[in-house]
């Protein structure tokens, strides 16, 4: 496995937690580290019926060999990170980066008034108005707050030394593709690209040192915030389908579409995907709910399958059949 990155194919919340705890969890991984922009990012964890809602920290928490690094390029809210820390007991796998820009009450106050929250409809973290002050070079970095002292460690020194060791790391990306600043639906978008790339700089890795990048696609899409969402159901429709979601960070109900295979294979294209994860598939299919073998889904989910994998010309080796961890079809073997 070596070097996976974790990736969302569209605008987010398409289940990466999931994800990402299961490989920590599978492939025991060494490190878990956290990329993308800060805790905007709501991840949930549902595993022998314990349902875990994070923030700051990264999904491999759920393996408790596994260290859990938040790489520089991520800013931090010391009050969520500490709170989870001590919620979760892993104080003693946590190490946040000492460059690591901090949230202060002025970001959030800034967050949740004027038009990023009239307009963008931003999640009112902070993150933006952090990352606004990193680039003005005004930020505080986490190095200079006495009560992050014990977690701080070197964390692109750490991951780079883990590969060197040929251990397993998986970067964890948040957000999705198409609120990226770079790539996503501007100005309806997050504060920083948050594509494959800018996740392996977030945590201090070069480019050559990735071996897989997994896409996580939702069997259809969703969307909180403002911004085009082409395709968009009602929200009638939405609820009828049974595909209401509410946002894990805010609460809001989010809109959805159809899985859109446009956006899906430019998604692929712009984070150089190597394997595709599929969640939510017993949303579509109840049939398929829990099922854990590929033979037993029913004839319209292979051949929904069938279709990414054309269209998108890449296999789909993980696929999510109910919110539990262990709730998943996982054909990686079957293509080595
Ligand atoms: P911000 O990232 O809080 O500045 O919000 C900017 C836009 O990105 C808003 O439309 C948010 O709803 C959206 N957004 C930010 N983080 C997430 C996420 O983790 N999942 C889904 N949408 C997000
Ligand atoms: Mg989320």
């Amino acid at each position: 496995m070596g070097c996976t990155v974790v990736v969302d194919g569209f605008f987010g919340d398409a289940g990466k937690g999931k994800i990402v705890s299961y490989l920590s969890l599978k492939d025991d991984a060494e490190i878990c580290a956290r990329a993308g922009v800060g805790p905007n990012a709501g991840h949930t964890v549902v595993m022998n019926n314990t349902t875990y809602k994070l923030r700051m920290i990264p999904c491999g928490f759920i393996n408790p060999k596994t260290r859990l690094f938040i790489g520089p390029g991520v800013a931090v809210n010391p009050e969520i990170l500490l709170k989870e820390i001590a919620e979760h007991n892993v104080e003693r796998r946590v190490g946040i980066d000492p460059q690591c820009a901090i949230i202060e009450n002025r970001h959030l106050e800034i967050d949740r008034s004027g038009h990023l929250s009239s307009i963008i409809q931003t999640t009112g973290s902070g993150t933006g108005p952090c990352n606004a002050d990193r680039a003005l070079r005004i930020a505080k970095m986490a190095r200079e707050f006495p009560e992050l002292k014990r977690f701080i460690i070197d964390v692109p020194g750490e991951v780079n030394r883990a590969l060197d060791e040929k251990k397993n790391v998986i970067v964890e990306a948040t957000q999705g593709t198409y609120i990226s600043l770079y790539h996503g639906t501007y100005p309806f978008v997050t504060s920083k690209d948050v594509c494959a790339s800018a996740a392996c700089s977030d945590v201090g890795i070069g480019p050559t040192r990735v071996d897989d990048v997994v896409i996580v696609f939702k069997s259809y899409v969703t969307r909180v915030g403002a911004g085009d969402l082409p395709g968009e159901l009602s929200p009638d429709e939405v609820k009828r389908r049974g595909w209401d979601e509410y946002g894990t960070v805010t609460g809001r109900l989010r809109r959805a579409s159809p899985f859109n295979f446009d956006l899906a294979k430019r998604a692929v294209m712009l984070n150089g995907a190597t394997q595709i994860a599929l969640t939510k598939l017993d949303v579509l299919y109840p049939s398929c709910k829990g099922i854990t073998e590929f033979e037993k889904l029913c004839r319209e989910a292979k051949e929904f399958i069938q279709k990414i994998e054309e269209e998108l010309k890449l296999k789909v080796s993980l696929i999510g059949t109910g919110p539990s961890l262990e709730e998943i079809i996982d054909r990686r073997k079957a293509y080595l």
